[in-house]
């Protein structure tokens, strides 16, 4: 059977006859890179893969993002640092507490963001898998930004245009008044500049790069940009421009973080497990703002 791509409202595509624990063939590849420039957001359904099979599958679309869970402890890592364990689980498999340091900064996917906007070179697309899903709650909401972008009047187009937002690990977290940052994380996540409007190195179309981790807009008051960006948010994430992922145990969802924000909605964590693994591929190299 081959690849079809069934659109989805209001952006997204869900995509039958693949197994992508099977090795991949270059023109399966090549249609679900193209699904992913057209769609930014592509769901695979019975996908009941291996980590291995999901991380050789990542890996046909470029370098893998390899330093993953900064915020938990090498030693304390349940999965591989391939994976981004976007679990409630710790190291035993137990559900994490409710003061459990890394379950708290976890709590920052809660927030509209785009995966590793903080880093040098962010992340391109994101593989995550479900492999246990709560009976209720926990759906990924992803959010179009090239939609946002094109909403937006003449006036607000020429005034984002030159922007430049400065993206830490830490803003959302602190916005959320988590604060246990070691001296040494605090060094490590100092502010890297994304522009406020990228384009698509495939289909040229501009997207609104908005994330929680933007703290400030270069050459902007702190506050005045703080609520710049958060009504550009509410612009951006209003339910026209969202998909709203319901999961079922074996389902795989890819997004392109250069065409879309996403975040997870609230569960009952403390009893219910909601086992999702990340696998990231990054992009080329950093934004021209940050290079220079
Ligand atoms: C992520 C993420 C949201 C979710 O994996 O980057 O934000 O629904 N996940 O678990
Ligand atoms: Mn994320």
């Amino acid at each position: 059977m081959a690849i079809a791509i069934r659109p989805l409202q209001p952006f997204g595509g869900e995509v039958g006859g693949v197994d992508l624990g099977e090795t991949s063939l270059p023109e399966t590849i090549a249609a679900i890179e193209a699904g992913l420039d057209r769609h930014a957001l592509l769901v695979f359904h019975d996908q009941f893969i291996s980590d291995e099979q999901q991380v050789v599958f990542t890996a046909n679309f470029g370098p893998l993002l390899k330093e993953n869970n900064k915020m938990t402890r090498a030693e304390d890592r349940r999965l591989d640092a391939a994976f981004a364990d976007v679990s409630n689980l710790d190291k035993g498999a137990r559900l994490r507490s409710r003061d459990d340091k890394s379950r708290m900064s976890s709590l920052a996917n809660r927030l509209w963001h785009s995966d590793g906007a903080f880093r040098v070179v962010p992340a391109k697309y994101s593989f995550l898998s479900g492999r246990a899903v709560p009976p209720s709650g926990g759906n990924t909401e992803i959010a179009d930004m090239r939609a946002a972008y094109d909403a937006l009047d003449a006036a607000m187009k020429a005034e984002v245009a030159d922007l430049v937002c400065e993206h830490s690990l830490m803003t959302p977290r602190l916005e959320l008044g988590f604060t246990q940052f070691t001296a040494e994380e605090r060094a490590s996540f100092a502010p890297v500049r994304q522009p406020l409007v990228r384009v698509h190195p495939v289909t040229g179309r501009k997207s609104l790069f908005l994330s929680a981790h933007a703290g400030g807009i270069v050459g902007w008051p702190v506050p005045e940009a703080k609520a710049f960006l958060r009504d550009l948010t509410e612009h951006a994430t209003q339910p026209a421009f969202v998909c709203v992922h319901r999961w079922r145990a074996g389902d795989l969802i890819v997004w392109d973080n250069r065409q879309t924000m996403h975040r997870v909605r609230r569960f009952d964590d403390l009893t219910q497990v909601r086992d999702m693994r990340r696998t990231t591929v990054i992009c080329d190299g950093p934004l021209a703002v940050q290079a220079a």
